[in-house]
């Protein structure tokens, strides 16, 4: 799936409060196909190790903690240049810094709270995918 597909979370805030189809509106308006969806709600054994990269980091454990606070709808997106598309249409992790027609502009609250994750690169695309989806769920 190298350079077509990225991975996505509709994190807790935004599941909580609505915004989970008018983010799947800006996802499909930008051009994005959808070739995997679903809502989890992780465990923070299953939190953890899809944040591992980050075990060690000041914001780790607030960052499970958040991420278990309620279920989350996870993607899987294709388009041309995925991973690279995806985080412009998202914008920068502080959504007090991101562009008018970001996902974050319009829908993060925080650095936080920021309403969406996107991989960041190819190979984490994969892992990721990999993490949350069995062959049978997913049309890549
Ligand atoms: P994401 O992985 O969610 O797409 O976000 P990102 O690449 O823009 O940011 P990353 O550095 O990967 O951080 C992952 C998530 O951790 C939270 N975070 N908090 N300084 C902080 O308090 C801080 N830094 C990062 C954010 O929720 C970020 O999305
Ligand atoms: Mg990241």
């Amino acid at each position: 799936m190298n350079g077509k597909y990225t991975f996505s979370i509709i994190k807790p805030n935004a599941v909580r409060t609505g915004k989970t189809g008018p983010i799947l509106s800006m996802i499909n308006e930008g051009g994005f196909e959808i070739a995997a969806i679903k809502m989890v709600q992780m465990t923070i054994q299953q939190a953890e190790a899809f944040y591992e990269v980050h075990r060690g980091k000041p914001f780790y454990e607030g960052l499970v903690e958040f991420i278990i606070s309620g279920p989350v709808v996870v993607l899987i997106l294709k388009h041309d240049n995925a991973v690279d598309e995806f985080r412009k249409l998202i914008g920068p992790t502080d959504p007090e810094k991101a562009e008018q027609g970001t996902i974050r502009r319009n829908f993060g609250v925080s650095v936080k709270m920021n309403a969406i994750h996107g991989s960041d690169n190819d190979e984490n695309a994969v892992r990721e995918s990999n993490f949350f989806f069995s062959d049978i769920e997913r049309f890549c």
